[in-house]
């Protein structure tokens, strides 16, 4: 089943795979954004999740995500797979960029 990503602030939607995280979601789909080594060690790529649900399918470090941090929807989007339809904001001091423009259009035109 595919899922809808939608990321906010730039209100873009990107489609997600069965299984598949948020940042490879939104990398595959042409974009970027902040993040680091990809493999849950460095809470770089930390985002708020608005709405939808996400699991994450490898245990994280509890050390990089604080419990107020948690209740409040941050999650890391290296290892978060959405598991419904799911709206986040990146952090305040971030934004996507656009990486591969033509990619990033063939993905939204199957929104
Ligand atoms: S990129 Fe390092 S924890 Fe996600």
């Amino acid at each position: 089943m595919i899922h809808r990503l939608t990321i906010l602030p730039e209100e873009i939607c990107v489609p997600v795979r069965e299984g598949e995280t948020i940042l490879s979601a939104i990398c595959r789909a042409g974009f970027t954004y902040r993040f680091g080594c990809r493999r849950g060690g460095c809470a770089v790529c930390k985002v708020r999740v608005l709405a939808g649900d996400v699991a994450y399918e490898r245990p994280i470090d509890a050390s990089l995500v604080s419990e107020q941090e948690g209740a409040g929807g941050i999650r890391l989007s290296c290892r978060a797979v959405p598991t419904s339809d799911v709206v986040i904001a990146l952090q305040s001091d971030d934004h996507l960029t656009i990486v591969n423009p033509w990619v990033s259009k063939l993905e939204q035109s199957f929104q």
